[in-house]
């Protein structure tokens, strides 16, 4: 009986379990509770009838087996997962089921019906508090369930706002492990990498990643980050997927478990190429701006001093060449007068220097075939080696020839190899001078000193390189200053002038150098085209000496005494009367006044109140075949084409001696005649 019993609380549990159960868990104990209640009525009574051998329906009530009530109303209370009421409520149900069973028999009275009553009544209160306690565990259970879910609510909820700031973030994040693997990398990496997350998840950031160049600052920033010192806006070069690379402003910071162990670090990144590009650029075009500008101040300057300058060493060679002149050939003071001319050359030859820095100077312009001009100076260039130096010549046949002023790339030549030769010292070296044809890319020309005006193409390159001291970067940087030097005997004037040449060429200059192994230098001068048919220029031969000028007339026109006097005086040496005037407007009015008796007119170019220039055309209207000759302290010929097509004779530079008056004098007097 009880196995049945033990049966049926077995088949109420697996009713429980099914769907039916899991809807109506009440209605299913109440059944069974009630169900159970009165098989064992009936159970009871059969058994009590059939043992005694009386009525069935008269003695079921008193059957012990009627405990089985008891099981029914705990069993429920215990499988049924419902309150304390549902519980009490089935316990009723039994009890009034058995006491529905006395009654019908008569034996609801006496203590038999007392005793199991208030044992079915413990039961029902045992049953309530089993329910009671059982319920408040299924809450506990409840409650913790439901804190534990919301728990992973909101730790999905964060781990998607974290994914969402990491891959919306406008920054590179890479995460990496303690071994330096990456673990994480947002989406903006990949953007600016160009590589997909799975790809690069488990390699090792500093190999695969980062340019050999800043792998040594990436470490160390990844270092300090793991010891806990955080670091930031340092920059690396990273390495993109096209294989180019992206400069980045990066930050270190060290990712920690709940136990404060570093399990890794995060790195920042901002992708600045282009704001570097950029800013590279600024910075070009501020140094361009700035030397352009150093130059503009440089050449007014040099202007300045070339005037003046000039002007006084009229009078220093004219008054040297003059008292030369007078002294009788084997005076003892002869030898202090041609020192003292020499001084002045080369004073003049100084301002020409710097003139040609500031880009002013002379750009007579021919076609130049390099080669040429190189082999004809090789000579001289060999004299300037003084040292044990080498020099060698690798000249790339059939250059193209270049438009260009053959004296002033002379002079580019004899200071470069001249530096290198003095770099080289005493010591052995080779000095070579290579030339060939490039084509400049734009991006070439941007790292090379060059002319506003360079433009990329094809050029002519004239490189001079010796296996010298060479030039440390500090010195480098000022190499072109004009002025600076670190010999004792320079004069910081060299490279200067070849830049300022270079410049006025439309050219450009690379110099590259190693400390202790030597120095090129390149020189680009823009290509005309098809190989140099024509050779500079060559002077005009010079005519005899005296030829014509003795008892002519020359107004010579200039604002400066000094100058005045002493080439008056020169003038007279040579046998010629002078009138003089201090500036134009009154040389054009003395002009007008002996129109007829001038032979000849040296003008000086810079006057107050009309220009040398001026004057000239002016002279042209009075007398069409007026012979004039602009004194100049500038090389300034520039002006010289128009002139000469309006019929000016010639060029005087200041300073100038006697014999170069003469020379002048005598190219008017051969045209005249
Ligand atoms: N080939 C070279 N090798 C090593 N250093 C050089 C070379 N060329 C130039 N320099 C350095 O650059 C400086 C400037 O050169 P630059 O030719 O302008 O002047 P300088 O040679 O000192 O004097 P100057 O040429 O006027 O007599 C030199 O003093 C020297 O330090
Ligand atoms: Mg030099």
């Amino acid at each position: 009986m009880r196995a049945l019993g033990a049966a049926a609380l077995g088949f109420l549990l697996v009713l429980l379990q099914t769907r039916f159960g899991v809807r109506h868990p009440r209605a299913l104990g109440v059944v069974a509770a009630a169900l159970m209640g009165a098989i064992e009525q009936l159970l009871a009574l059969a058994a009590e009838g059939a043992l005694q051998g009386r009525p069935l329906v008269t003695l079921g009530a008193e059957s012990p087996i009627n405990l089985g009530a008891t099981f029914a109303m705990l069993g429920v209370a215990v499988l049924i997962p419902w309150s304390p009421v549902w519980s009490a409520f089935a316990s009723l149900l039994v009890i009034g089921e058995y006491v529905a069973a006395a009654v019908i028999t008569g034996r609801a009275t006496g203590p038999p019906f007392d005793d199991k009553l208030m044992l079915f009544a413990s039961a029902g209160v045992v049953a309530v508090v089993i329910t009671a306690v059982l319920e408040q565990r299924r809450w506990r259970e409840f409650f913790q369930t439901w804190a534990l879910a919301a728990a992973h609510r909101e730790a999905r909820e964060r781990e998607k706002r974290y994914r969402s700031v990491v891959e919306t973030a406008g920054s590179v994040i890479i995460v990496l492990g303690p071994a330096g693997s990456i673990t994480e990398f947002n989406r903006e990496a990949e953007r600016v990498l160009g590589w997909p997350q799975a790809a690069v998840v488990g390699r090792d950031l500093l190999t695969s990643f980062v340019a050999e160049g800043s792998r040594a600052t990436v470490a160390t920033d990844i270092g300090k980050a793991l010891a806990g010192e955080p670091t930031g806006a340092f920059e690396a070069r990273m390495l993109a997927r096209d294989g180019s690379e992206r400069v980045m402003a990066c930050g270190t910071r060290r990712l920690v478990d709940d136990d404060g162990r570093a399990v890794g670090v995060v790195l920042c990144a901002q992708d600045i190429s282009d704001r570097k590009q950029a800013e590279d650029a600024r910075l070009a075009l501020e140094r361009r701006l700035g030397e352009a500008q150093k130059l503009e101040s440089l050449g007014v300057l040099a202007g300045g001093i070339a005037h003046d300058f000039n002007n006084l060493l009229v009078s220093v060679l004219g008054n040297a060449s003059l008292a030369l002149g007078e002294l009788p050939p084997g005076a003892p003071t002869r030898q202090s007068v041609q020192r003292i001319e020499h001084a002045a050359r080369r004073g003049s030859e100084l301002t020409r220097q710097l003139l040609a820095y500031a880009g002013k100077g002379t750009v007579a312009l021919a076609r130049v075939d390099v080669n040429a001009l190189i082999a004809e100076t090789s000579d001289l260039l060999h004299v300037s080696t003084a040292n044990r130096a080498v020099m060698t010549y690798d000249l790339t046949p059939n250059l193209p020839a270049v438009e260009a002023d053959p004296t002033q790339i002379r002079q580019v030549l004899m200071n470069l190899v001249i530096n290198a030769s003095e770099a080289i010292g005493d010591a052995d070296g080779t000095i070579t001078v290579r030339t060939g044809v490039v084509e400049l890319g734009a991006d070439t020309l941007r790292d090379t000193q060059h002319a506003p005006e360079a433009t990329p193409g094809p050029h002519v390159c004239i490189e001079v390189c010796d296996t010298g001291c060479g030039i440390d970067a500090a010195t480098a940087a000022r190499v072109f200053d004009p002025f600076f030097s670190t010999k004792f005997t320079g004069r910081g004037l060299g490279l200067a002038t070849v830049l300022g040449v270079v410049r006025g060429h439309r050219g450009a200059l690379a110099l590259t150098s190693t400390p202790g192994s030597g120095t090129t230098v390149r020189i680009y001068l823009p290509s005309a085209g098809a190989p140099a048919r024509g050779e500079p220029r060559p002077a005009p031969a010079a005519p005899p000496a005296g030829e014509g000028r003795e008892g002519r007339t020359v107004l010579l026109v200039d604002d400066e005494e000094d100058v005045r006097v002493v080439t008056a005086h020169m003038l007279e040496r040579l046998g010629c009367s002078v009138l003089q005037a201090g500036d134009g407007r009154e040389g054009v009015q003395v002009f007008r006044e002996h129109a007829r008796m001038i032979d000849a007119v040296i003008v000086d170019l810079t006057l107050p109140r009309l220009s040398g220039d001026r004057v000239f055309r002016e002279i042209r209207t009075i007398r069409p075949d007026a012979r004039v000759i602009l004194m100049t302290g500038y090389d300034d010929e520039k002006a010289s084409g128009a002139l000469a097509e309006a019929g000016l004779a010639g060029f005087l530079r200041k300073p100038f001696s006697v014999g170069d008056l003469e020379k002048a004098l005598g190219e008017v007097a051969r045209e005249g005649d």
